[in-house]
Formats: structure tokens, C-alpha cells, sequence
């Protein structure tokens, strides 16, 4: 049966539109009134944030890095994120009118729990996203949202992520309803995340044929940069993130702005660059062309990813070596299906060269608390237990 080959990585891919469904149905109820608990803050608490503080390690740092985006344009608070591991870079902009958000699949992770302690000290209002409500973060923070991935027994963090990121979504959108905002798109912004069980499916079920293709031709390569603007750069931080640690292949993930202005030297014959080229917000489809006819120029192997459908801009396709066409999404949709072909491809290119994809060997031992039950620290947490502690009220 396919499910006894299929490794512990591809099975929670592949278990996304379900857990991100289940997650989003705990967060937001009749009426798409946001549930969030007991707050560590009062409305008027919510109010008064002055900034938002997030801090977390590895993937869980990029999930921190989609909600600044969020935070900024929705509710228009300021926010900052720090690697847990550079706790005290910003630490000076942590107050008692901070909410400090500590990001941690596991809930376990030394830093984050170093640097959220940093924050308390700072007066922060302290909250902790884990996937485990019974982890030391999450006893450590004022308020707990937690996110129904299930049990991550993959080492590499996927469904993770993609809870996190939602759930990052919704507590921008609890901030700004407490500032007055979001009035007139509130409601179709929490449509469109109801759509993301659905849409998700969708785009695996269509990226899963593509990645193959695509997998042999980085499988003649050993340097791969990943290009994109605005919301998506997280995305493209990740799924370089997971080429690397599951595929072993050196892939960079870095703004389409930035890349004339330097790194392009870097690219050559034996270094592919993969496009985003997403018709979303920050799209400018000229500067993308003109960038891929820089990179044909110098005959760089070029990947595409873009929308299917009639927006697909067929002139910058044949520019292409290879492309990956996902179906369309809602705009607020987008970020969250940028990650799902990289997470297919780094496994597909992983098998491919014969590597543990389930095992990758890329966490640092005792980089994590042990396991109240002396379970081993640097095996994945348990699966969530009880529902959010304390939390921001709806
Ligand atoms: C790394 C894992 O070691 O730890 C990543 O490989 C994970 O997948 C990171 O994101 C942080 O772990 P946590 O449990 O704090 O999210």
C-alpha cells in the first residue's frame, strides 16, 4: 500500500488541508466571530499594543516572519522578528506596551524560551503559539494559542508551519479588529482563509505531478537561488530552508529587488534561479522579464512558479526551462501555497538522491528542553493537548 513507502515527511505534507481546516475551526466561530480564549490582554490591552515582538527558531521563524506582513498592513501595529537565537537584538524596542509572541512547533526549543523570558523581563505581554499546549513555552507565556497540526514525527517542519502561518493570520486580524479596523474587509478576508482546507488539497494535488521534472533538473545542480518580492519572501526563505535540510542542495531564498544588486554575479549555466512570479500584490511583470531575459542572457537555468489560468503571463512562461503552475488562490491564500511545491520538491529531490527525508539530521542535540516524560528532547513534540490556555479574547 502507497502509505507504508510514503515517508513520515510527505504523509504531513499531504495532511495540511485537513489540519489547517481543523485549526481554523477552533479559532473562528458562528457568525466568523474570531474564538481566541482568555486573553493575557484586555480589549483595551489589545488596544494599546505599541508593537509586536515575535520570536522563534528555523521554520518557525519564517512562519513569525508572514505575520509582520500581516501585522503592519492589517492592523497597522508595528511589528519586529527576531531569531530567538539573536535575542537582544531588538530587545531594547520590548516594553510593557509590547506583545511578545513566541513562535515554537515543539514548544520546546531553548532560545524561544530564553528570549520570551528576555521579554517578560522587558514588562512584555507574553504569548506563546506551540503545537503543544503542555510544553514549557506554553507554560512560560501570560496567554497560549495553539495550533492542531497532530504529532510531527518528521524531523522537518511542514504542517507546522502552514497552522502557524494561519493562525499568525488570525491573531492580525483579532489586533486589527480591536484598532477599529478591517471594517469593510474583514469578512471576505475570513471567507477567503475558509477556503484554505480546499485550496490547499487543490494545489498539492496539482504541483505533486510538476515536482518531478523539476527535481531532476536541480538534481544536476548543486547552488539554487529563489526569487521573490513582498509577502512572499518567507515563503522563499522556507522552502530554501527545507532544499537544504531534506534535499541537500544549497538553495537561497532572496528578494527579486535585491538580486540585481550583487548575487546576480553568482548566477550562471550551473546556478538555476527560480522565479516567483506570482500576479499578487508587489508583482511587477516587466521588472520579472527583464530579470529573466538578464538571467537567459548569461544562461541560467530558469524555474518559474506562477499562477495557472488566465492570468498566467504566457511571454515570461517561455522564458522558462521549467515551470510550476499552481491553481489560482485568494490573494490572502497565496503566501500559504507558495510553500507547498518546495516542501514536494525537497522531498521528491531527497528520495531521489537517496536521503533519509524523515530523518535529516539537521537539529543541533540539546537544542531543545527534554521531555517532562524523558522523552527524547530532539524528537518532535507531542500532539496538542486541551484546547488554547489564555490567549487574545475574540
Ligand atoms: C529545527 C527544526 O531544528 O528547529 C525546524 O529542524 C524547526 O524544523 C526549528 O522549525 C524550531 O523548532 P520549534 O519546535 O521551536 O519550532
Amino acid at each position: 500500500m502507497e502509505t507504508e513507502t510514503k515517508p513520515l515527511f510527505l504523509r504531513e505534507v499531504m495532511e495540511q488541508p485537513r489540519v489547517l481546516a481543523n485549526t481554523l475551526a477552533q479559532y473562528v466561530g458562528p457568525g466568523y466571530r474570531l474564538k481566541m480564549g482568555r486573553p493575557p490582554l484586555d480589549e483595551d490591552g489589545i488596544r494599546r499594543i505599541s508593537r509586536v515582538y515575535l520570536t522563534a527558531c528555523g521554520t518557525s521563524y519564517h512562519a513569525a516572519l508572514t505575520a509582520r506582513y500581516l501585522l503592519e498592513e492589517l492592523a497597522c501595529v508595528p511589528a519586529v522578528v527576531e531569531q530567538a537565537s539573536e535575542c537582544g537584538l531588538h530587545q531594547q524596542l520590548v516594553g510593557p506596551s509590547t506583545l511578545a509572541v513566541a513562535v515554537s512547533q515543539s514548544g520546546r526549543s531553548r532560545e524561544t524560551l530564553n528570549a520570551l523570558e528576555a521579554a517578560r523581563r522587558k514588562g512584555a505581554a507574553t504569548l506563546a503559539l506551540v503545537n503543544d499546549a503542555t510544553s514549557p513555552l506554553a507554560r512560560a507565556a501570560d496567554g497560549c494559542l495553539t495550533t492542531l497540526a497532530g504529532r510531527v514525527l518528521a524531523h522537518s517542519s511542514t504542517k507546522a508551519f502552514t497552522t502557524q502561518s494561519l493562525v499568525l493570520a488570525l491573531m492580525a486580524f483579532r489586533i486589527a479588529r480591536a484598532r477599529g479596523l478591517m471594517r469593510d474587509t474583514y469578512l471576505e478576508e475570513i471567507q477567503a482563509l475558509g477556503r484554505i482546507g480546499e485550496t490547499v488539497r487543490g494545489t498539492l494535488a496539482k504541483c505533486r505531478g510538476q515536482v518531478e521534472p523539476l527535481a531532476r533538473l536541480l538534481n544536476a545542480h548543486s547552488h539554487l537561488f529563489i526569487l521573490a518580492k513582498g509577502s512572499l519572501l518567507p515563503m522563499v526563505y522556507e522552502g530554501a530552508l527545507k532544499l537544504k535540510e531534506i534535499a541537500r542542495l544549497h538553495a537561497e531564498g532572496y528578494s527579486a529587488g535585491e538580486f540585481g544588486h550583487g548575487p546576480l554575479a553568482l548566477a550562471g549555466p550551473d546556478t538555476p534561479v527560480a522565479l516567483m512570479a506570482f500576479s499578487d500584490a508587489r508583482y511587477e511583470a516587466a521588472a520579472f522579464k527583464d530579470l529573466a531575459r538578464s538571467l537567459r542572457s548569461r544562461r541560467v537555468p530558469l524555474v518559474l512558479f506562477a499562477e495557472d489560468g488566465p492570468r498566467k503571463d504566457v511571454e515570461l512562461l517561455t522564458m522558462a526551462d521549467c515551470a510550476v503552475l499552481l491553481p489560482p488562490a485568494p490573494p490572502r491564500l497565496r503566501p500559504l501555497t507558495a510553500i507547498l511545491p518546495f516542501q514536494l520538491l525537497a522531498c521528491a529531490l531527497g528520495q531521489m538522491k537517496g536521503l533519509d527525508v524523515d530523518r535529516p539530521g539537521g537539529l543541533l542535540n540539546g537544542s531543545r528542553v527534554p521531555d517532562e516524560n524523558g522523552g527524547h528532547p530532539d524528537l518532535p513534540a507531542g500532539s496538542p493537548s486541551g484546547a488554547a490556555r489564555g490567549a487574545l479574547d475574540s
